[in-house]
C-alpha cells in the first residue's frame, strides 16, 4: 500500500510509559511488554504495529485476558476493539516469542556473529514486539535484559547489574525506532568526557575481543565530536553513559540510538595496517553524525518518515562542517560536491528522482537515499547562505529551544528560520518538495564596465512532477581580472525568477566570471567559455571550489570529445601540469586536480548533452588522456611520487593523509607508462593499507596482481574488513571485459559469505562501480547481477533493494543495452514473494522504460 504525507493523522492513544524484558535466547527470545496507555475522548480501536514474525503468547488489560473475539490480526498489525478497552489509562501487557537467529534481514533483533544487536529505524521495532511504531509516538523506556551473555546494553543509563540481568532506564521520551538492545561477549575502550556544564560521562567503544587496538581511533572521534557540538551548537550530551558497538552485520553504515549507538564494524575498527585515510576520514565523520543525531533526531525527532530529511539533511550538514572544521574546509567541500554528482545528481535524473521531503512512498526504507541525506544537507547549506552565518546562529538556537522533545515538521523548521530572520521562505521551500536538479545557463556581456550575468533556471520533469516553478538559487560569484587578481569579491546574487540578469559596475577591463564559488546552489551551470578561460581560472580562481571546478569542466570537455573520437585535451595537459607543479598548493587540493572525472560522470554528462554514453569508448578515451597526461609530466610525476612519500609512523591526520593522496594520485597516472613497475615495489614495502590499495589497485588494472592478491590473503584473510576490500578492488579494478567473468570467479568463492552486507556490496557493489564492465554490451553484467538481488531478496530485502540501484541510469544507454537491462529487471519483478522493498524499486525503475 502506498503511504501519503497527506495523510498524517495524529495517534489516539498516549502513549506514557514503556517497560520491555526481554529473555536472550537464539531461538524463542521471549519479549515481554507492558505499555501504559491513555485513551483519547472517543473510544477508538487500538492499532499496534507487528506481523506474523510475533508469536504472542500472552496478552492483557490491566491484568485481565480480553475476548479473544475483540482481537484481530493481519500481517502487519493486532487490533484490539474499542469495546474491549478501558476509557481511563490503562497497561496492556504482551509476551510474544521471537527468532534473532533466522533474522537475516537485520531488522529488528538478530544475532551478528555471536552478538545479539538491534536495528529498528524506520520500522524494526515491530519485529521485537507489538507496537505504535511510528516516531511521533514517544515515551520513556525501562529495560531489563536476561541473558548469560558478559555485557548488556539498552538505551539510557543503567540501573541494575547483576549475573544474568541489566536493567537500564532512559529518561529522555523516544519513538520505538531510537531503541536498543545489544548483548554479547565484548570488550570496551573506555574514557570520559566532562559536559560544559559539569556532567562527567563514561564512554565505550565495545568490540569483540582482539579488537581493542583498532577501536582508540573512533574513541578520539567520539570526543572531538562531543567537544565540537558544544563549542559550535551549544548542545551538550545529556546521559551518563554514551556507548558505542561495533558489529560485522549491519545494514547501513551506523545507527543514532538513545545512547547506545549500534555501527557497521567498518566505520569503528582502525589501524595503519588494515584502514585507509579514507576510512579513517569515514570513521571520524560517522561517528560525529550519530553523536550529533543525539540532538538533531533524537531530542527532536521526526513527525512521521516523510520528514525523514529534517533530521538527516540537518545532521549530515553538521557531519560536513565538522569535517570541514578539523581538516581542510576546501577539500571537504570538494569531496561533497563529487559525492553529491555521483550519487545524488544520478538519482535526480532518472526514474527514483524524488524530493528530499518525498510526498508518498511504499517502503520507507527505500528512502534513505542521495537525495534525502545529501541533497538535505545541500539545502540547508544554501538557507544559511541566504539567512548569513548569525541568522543561521539565531534560527538553531530557537530550533532547539522551541522543539526540544518535539517530533517535528519541515515545516516547523523551516518557520523557525522565518521566526528568527524575518525572511519569507514560502519559494525556498520548493526545494524541500520538488524533485529534480535545476539546469542554470549564464550568458554575459560586457559593455562601459559594465558586466552583466543572465542567468535561467529550468528543472526537466521528473517522475510524477510535469512542471517545475522557478526556485530561490543563491549563486556565488566573484570576479577575476585579466592579470588574475580578483577584482569583486564573493557576492552571493538571489535568483528567484526564471530568468534573471545582475550587473558588475564600474569595472576597468573585462574580468572573468567565478560562479557557483563554493558550490553555492545544487544546480547544473552551463555556460559558454573556451578552454583558455577554464585553464586560466585554474590557475588564478581565489576560490578553491571554483578553481578545481575549472579543471574539472575542462577535463569533462577533453573526455567528452574523446570518447566521442574528437581530438581534445592538449589545453586541459598543459593546465594541469601548471597546477601539480604548484608546491605551494595544497597536495590534497593537487590530488583532486589530477584525479580524471570517473566513467560514471562522463557518462553522465554526455547523457545530459543528449548523446547516448558508450561506456567502451568512455572507458578507451579515460584511459588515453590518463595515459598523454603522464607522458606529458612524467618528471614532474615522479618527483611528486618521491617527495610525498611520507616519513616516521603512520598518521590518519589531514595532512598526512594529503600527501599520500598526491603520491597516489601520481602513481595511478605514472602505471600508465611504468609497466607497475613503482606500484609493486610500493606495495612490497608501504607500511599502511592506504598505499598498498592504491599500489593494488594499479597492479590490477594492468592484469598484474596475481602476486599481491595472494600476499594480502595471505596476511589478512582471517580480517573481515581487510578481506572486503580485497574482493571489491579485484572487481572494481578488472579490465571492464573482464569484470563479469572476476566477479563470477570470485562469487564461487567459499569466504564469498553473501549474507554479510559488506561482502556483498563489495562484489556486486564492486561490479556496479566498473562502469563498462556492469554496462557489458551483452549484458553479462546485469545477468548476474540480476541473479543476485533474486537471492538476497529472500534473505535481506534492505540490501537487494538497495543495491538494484545499480540499474537506475538504464534508460540512458542504446538500444541493445536497454533491452538486457529491461529484460533484467522484468525478471527480478515477476519473482514470486518478491519483498515490498525490492517489488517497488523494480517498478519505479522498469515505468521509465
Ligand atoms: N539513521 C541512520 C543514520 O543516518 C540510518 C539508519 C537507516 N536504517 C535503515 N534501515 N533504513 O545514521
Ligand atoms: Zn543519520
Amino acid at each position: 500500500p502506498v503511504q501519503h504525507l497527506a495523510d498524517y493523522r495524529p495517534y489516539p492513544f498516549t502513549l506514557s510509559g514503556t517497560h520491555l524484558d526481554v529473555t536472550l535466547a537464539p531461538r524463542g527470545t521471549i519479549v515481554r511488554a507492558r505499555l501504559e496507555l491513555v485513551p483519547g475522548a472517543l473510544p477508538v480501536d487500538l492499532v499496534l504495529d507487528g506481523g506474523r514474525g510475533l508469536d504472542l503468547r500472552a496478552l492483557t488489560i490491566d491484568g485481565h485476558a480480553p475476548d479473544p473475539a475483540h482481537i484481530r490480526r493481519d500481517d502487519e498489525t493486532l487490533t484490539i476493539a474499542a469495546a474491549a478497552l478501558p476509557s481511563a489509562p490503562f497497561a496492556l501487557e504482551t509476551e510474544v516469542a521471537i527468532d534473532p537467529q533466522d533474522n537475516t534481514a537485520f531488522e529488528g533483533l538478530y544475532l551478528s556473529g555471536g552478538i545479539f544487536c538491534t536495528q529498528c529505524e524506520a520500522e524494526g521495532f515491530r519485529h521485537i514486539t507489538f507496537y505504535p511504531d511510528r516516531p511521533d509516538v514517544m515515551t520513556t523506556f525501562r529495560v531489563i535484559i536476561r541473558s548469560d551473555m558478559p555485557v548488556l546494553l539498552s538505551n539510557g543509563n543503567p540501573v541494575r547489574q547483576e549475573p544474568g540481568l541489566a536493567e537500564w532506564h532512559d529518561p529522555w521520551p523516544k519513538p520505538a525506532y531510537l531503541f536498543a538492545l545489544v548483548a554479547g561477549d565484548l570488550v570496551a575502550v573506555s574514557d570520559r568526557f566532562t559536559t560544559r556544564s559539569g556532567r562527567d560521562v563514561a564512554l565505550n567503544v565495545w568490540v569483540r575481543p582482539g579488537d581493542q587496538d583498532r577501536a582508540g581511533f573512533a574513541m578520539e572521534s567520539l570526543i572531538k565530536s562531543m567537544r565540537w557540538d558544544e563549542d559550535v551548537y551549544g548542545r551538550e550530551y545529556d546521559l551518563d553513559v554514551f556507548n558505542i558497538v561495533a558489529v560485522d552485520d549491519f545494514n547501513m553504515g551506523a545507527m543514532e540510538n538513545k545512547g547506545l549507538n549500534i555501527f557497521n564494524s567498518k566505520l569503528v575498527l582502525a589501524s595503519p595496517d588494515t584502514a585507509t585515510d579514507t576510512d579513517y576520514e569515514r570513521i571520524e565523520a560517522v561517528i560525529a553524525h550519530e553523536y550529533f543525531h543525539n540532538w538533531t533526531g533524537n531530542r527532536i525527532t521526526c513527525r512521521d518518515w516523510f520528514q525523514l530529511c529534517l533530521k538527516e539533511g540537518l545532521t549530515v550538514f553538521r557531519d560536513q562542517q565538522f569535517t570541514s572544521d578539523l581538516r581542510s574546509a576546501a577539500v571537504k567541500r570538494i569531496e561533497d560536491v563529487q559525492t553529491l554528482r555521483a550519487r545524488q545528481f544520478r538519482e535526480d535524473q532518472g526514474p527514483l528522482a524524488h524530493p528530499p521531503r518525498p510526498d508518498r512512498y511504499e517502503e520507507i526504507n527505500n528512502f534513505y537515499t542521495a537525495t534525502v541525506y545529501e541533497k538535505g544537507a545541500e539545502v540547508i547549506g544554501m538557507l544559511k547562505r541566504l539567512v548569513g552565518d548569525e541568522g543561521y546562529a539565531r534560527a538553531l538556537d530557537l530550533y532547539f529551544d522551541r522543539h526540544d522533545g518535539d517530533a517535528a515538521t519541515i515545516e516547523d523548521w523551516l518557520l523557525v528560520f522565518e521566526d528568527a530572520t524575518g525572511r519569507d521562505l514560502s519559494q525556498f521551500k520548493r526545494w524541500y518538495t520538488d524533485a529534480g536538479t535545476p539546469m542554470l545557463t549564464m550568458e554575459e556581456a560586457w559593455q562601459d564596465g559594465t558586466l552583466t550575468l543572465t542567468f535561467a533556471q529550468s528543472t526537466p520533469p521528473t517522475p510524477g512532477q510535469p512542471a517545475k516553478p522557478a526556485r530561490v538559487i543563491p549563486i556565488a560569484v566573484g570576479l577575476i581580472g585579466p592579470n588574475g587578481d580578483e577584482v569583486a569579491p564573493t557576492r552571493v546574487l538571489e535568483m528567484t525568477e526564471a530568468q534573471q540578469s545582475f550587473a558588475f559596475e564600474g569595472l576597468g577591463a573585462r574580468p572573468v566570471a567565478s560562479v557557483l564559488r563554493g558550490f553555492s546552489a545544487p544546480v547544473m551551470l552551463r555556460r559558454q567559455m573556451d578552454d583558455a578561460t577554464r585553464a586560466f581560472l585554474l590557475a588564478h580562481d581565489t576560490d578553491p571550489f571554483a578553481r578545481w571546478e575549472a579543471g574539472r569542466e575542462l577535463a569533462l570537455s577533453a573526455l567528452t570529445d574523446l570518447s566521442q573520437g574528437r581530438d581534445a585535451g592538449a589545453d586541459y595537459i598543459t593546465a594541469i601540469g601548471a597546477l601539480a607543479a604548484d608546491d605551494a598548493a595544497d597536495p590534497a587540493f593537487r590530488a583532486l586536480c589530477l584525479t580524471l572525472p570517473g566513467e560514471e560522470e562522463i557518462a553522465t554528462r554526455l547523457a545530459s548533452l543528449g548523446v547516448t554514453p558508450d561506456p567502451d569508448a568512455i572507458h578507451a578515451a579515460r584511459d588515453d588522456l590518463a595515459r598523454r597526461i603522464a607522458v606529458a609530466h612524467q618528471d614532474l610525476l615522479a618527483r611528486l611520487f618521491d617527495d610525498m612519500a611520507v616519513t616516521g609512523p603512520y598518521s590518519p591526520d589531514a595532512q598526512a593523509a594529503a600527501g599520500r593522496s598526491l603520491r597516489i594520485a601520481a602513481l595511478g597516472l605514472l602505471g600508465r607508462i611504468d609497466g607497475g613497475d613503482r606500484a609493486e615495489v610500493l606495495f612490497g614495502i608501504a607500511g599502511n593499507m592506504t598505499e598498498r590499495m592504491a599500489a593494488l589497485a594499479v597492479l590490477l588494472r594492468l592484469g598484474r596482481g596475481e602476486a599481491a592478491l595472494r600476499i594480502l590473503h595471505d596476511e589478512f584473510g582471517d580480517n573481515r574488513l581487510v578481506m572486503d576490500k580485497w574482493f571489491s578492488v579485484q572487481v572494481m579494478a578488472a579490465p571492464p571485459d573482464q569484470a563479469v567473468a572476476v566477479a563470477r570467479r570470485l562469487a564461487g568463492r567459499k569466504d564469498f559469505d553473501w549474507k554479510n552486507p559488506n561482502r556483498f556490496r563489495a562484489l556486486l557493489g564492486g561490479l556496479a562501480a566498473n562502469h563498462a564492465g556492469f554496462h557489458a554490451a551483452d549484458g553479462s553484467g546485469y545477468a548476474f547481477t540480476a541473479d543476485w538481488l533474486m537471492r538476497m531478496d529472500a534473505a535481506n530485502p534492505q540490501i537487494a533493494a538497495r543495491m538494484s540501484t545499480a540499474f537506475e541510469t538504464w534508460p540512458r544507454y542504446d538500444a541493445t543495452r536497454r533491452g538486457h537491462a529491461q529484460a533484467a529487471l522484468e525478471q527480478i519483478g515477476i519473482l514470486e514473494g518478491l519483498s515490498r522493498n525490492t517489488r517497488e524499486m523494480i517498478s519505479r525503475m522498469i515505468a521509465a522504460g
